[in-house]
């Protein structure tokens, strides 16, 4: 009878871990609500950039090329990174030559932010950092010639909300980019995994053209589309 009690009971402190471990290691504090979220992001924002491994080269090829690329044709394009974190965007866009634009980048860890101010402060005011929520942003609509947001849709309250937000802060033949979980793990992301199919069509349902899915890293597929010009 005691065995069956004591197995019992690892097997609940196992359960108790692994929900632990779902709540606050994969989906990040998701399903504990926003403040759970930036909580987590303000107190690891010191390690961020070790964690992560950011490879230049990589950034380059992968992301900023392929945004350049995408963006409408400007000398100096206003971006806006939404969830910009330690300013991964704006860090790699202001390394390459050819861009002479400037980056506002909103997000809602003030220590996220100062890890990113710190690292561009040699950039001359070209970035400005935001300390805001992403389903609420301050700026007039068609604002920007290109906005983005990587790695983060799936930690808000509602990816929806926000992506409403970019689009309307988009100049009608502006560039989105932002990226869709994928792998083992965003399929535990209850009630907020999207197929390819589904997240395309959300991008359309917004109003978007051009709305075309790359796969990317092991964790995420890179998601590019056009505001219309003209409604087109
Ligand atoms: C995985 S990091 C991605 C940061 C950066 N985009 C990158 O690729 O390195 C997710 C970011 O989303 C931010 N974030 C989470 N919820 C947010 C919200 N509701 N509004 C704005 N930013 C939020 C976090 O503070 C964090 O900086």
């Amino acid at each position: 009878m005691t065995i069956i009690w004591l197995f019992l009971a690892v097997l609940l402190m196992a359960a108790v871990a692994a929900l632990v471990y779902w709540l606050v290691v994969i989906t990040e504090g998701v399903y504990l609500g926003r403040s759970m979220v930036v909580w987590l992001y303000d107190v690891t924002a010191h390690k961020y950039d070790g964690i992560k491994e950011f490879d230049a080269d990589a950034e380059h090829f992968f992301v900023i090329k392929p945004y350049l690329q995408h963006l409408p044709m400007h000398s100096t394009p206003l971006l806006l990174d939404v969830a910009t974190g330690t300013g991964r965007v704006p860090f790699y866009l202001f390394a390459e030559p050819t861009f002479n634009g400037k980056v506002i980048g909103v997000d809602a860890a003030g220590k996220m932010l100062a890890v990113a101010v710190e690292k561009l402060q040699g950039q001359n005011g070209r970035f400005l950092p935001i300390q805001q929520v992403a389903d609420q942003l301050p700026f007039s609509d068609n604002t920007f010639h290109g906005v983005s947001c990587l790695e983060s849709l799936e930690f808000f309250p509602s990816d929806k909300k926000a992506l409403q937000e970019m689009v309307r802060v988009l100049k009608p033949g502006g560039s989105l980019m932002v990226t869709r979980r994928t792998g083992w793990e965003a399929k535990t992301f209850i009630g907020r995994f999207h197929s390819p199919e589904a997240c395309e069509a959300m991008l359309a349902e917004l109003g978007l053209v051009e709305v075309k899915t790359f796969p990317w890293q092991v964790d995420y597929d890179r998601v590019m589309a056009r505001k219309p010009v003209n409604g087109r």
